[in-house]
């Protein structure tokens, strides 16, 4: 399987479209969660609902250290350090996003709970054995998943909890969409099957897998449409209509392809 490039990624997300990304989830920057609570929900309000749900999934307890992988511009770590009033060091490949989520902590006196660097997690300079707990939220698939659980794993302290949240490859997955997947989305999708000898053989134990894909992905193409309606104007501001189009096409996409799992794992 490829590895993504990291200098890839970067370029994505310090893109006009991965910045506008970031203000239309208002710095969720992952997909949203549906239910019977908030059937009407907005994409950002639903992001902001599976923020949420990692946090109640989080055993980290106050003053200690989490790594959040993959970071985005910051408003998971925050709220996360906000609920459980812990430490957040965040890391993204993507100097838009740290400096957006420096700015973001400032502005909400969050900068002594929380500070991001830009760098790549496989090559971290966090410490061995140094967190009590961390998470890649919707990251890990840009990363290559066996070289970024090492990485999790050096970091991690012994028995720390490690939270997954990842779109994995459904068993109908077309060969044209894992292609479009790499050279498009920078990023190799694994099957959810594979997660337990992934763990096991990078010195985790595995303790749940929770698929949610019913809560997310038939909800992705009407709520981006409803997202992109409210946001056109500003949209149109900074990407031609074709993006648009071709955002549409991708979330249709994902949902054709793909699922949504929540993984619980521990440092052995
Ligand atoms: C879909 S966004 C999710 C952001 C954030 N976790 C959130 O939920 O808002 C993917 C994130 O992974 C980060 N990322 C991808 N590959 C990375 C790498 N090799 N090292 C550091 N960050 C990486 C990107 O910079 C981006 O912040």
């Amino acid at each position: 399987m490829h590895r993504p490039l990291p200098e890839h990624v970067a370029r994505r997300y310090n893109s006009p479209e991965g910045q506008l990304e970031s203000m239309i989830s208002e710095g969720h920057v992952h997909l949203g969660y549906w239910d019977a609570s908030n059937p009407s929900s907005s994409y950002a309000a639903a992001a902001h609902k599976l923020t949420e749900i990692m946090i109640a999934k989080t055993h980290i307890q106050a003053d200690q250290r989490f790594c959040d992988l993959g970071c985005g511009v910051g408003a998971p770590a925050m709220a996360l350090a906000q609920a459980k009033q812990c430490y957040v060091d965040g890391i993204t490949i993507s100097s838009f996003q740290q400096a957006s989520a420096t700015a973001r902590a400032q502005a909400q006196g969050m900068q002594g709970r929380t500070s991001f660097i830009a760098d790549n997690v496989l090559t971290m300079p966090f410490d061995d054995n140094t967190y009590d707990g961390g998470w890649f939220f919707e990251s890990i698939f840009h990363m290559g998943h066996r070289e970024a659980l090492h990485a999790a794993h050096r970091v991690l302290k012994p028995g720390a909890a490690l939270l997954i949240a990842d779109l994995t490859a459904l068993p109908t997955i077309t060969p044209e969409f894992t292609l479009f997947a790499k050279d498009q989305m920078y990023s190799a999708f694994i099957a959810k099957e594979a997660y337990p000898e992934l763990l096991a053989e990078t010195g985790f134990e595995l303790l749940d897998i929770t698929n949610i894909s019913s809560h997310v992905m038939p909800f992705l193409v009407p709520k981006i449409k409803d997202t992109i309606d409210t946001y056109k104007a500003e949209i149109l501001k900074h990407l031609d209509k074709q993006v648009i189009e071709e955002t549409v096409m991708t979330f249709q996409y994902m949902a054709d392809n793909l699922e949504y799992v929540l993984v619980s794992a521990r440092k052995l």
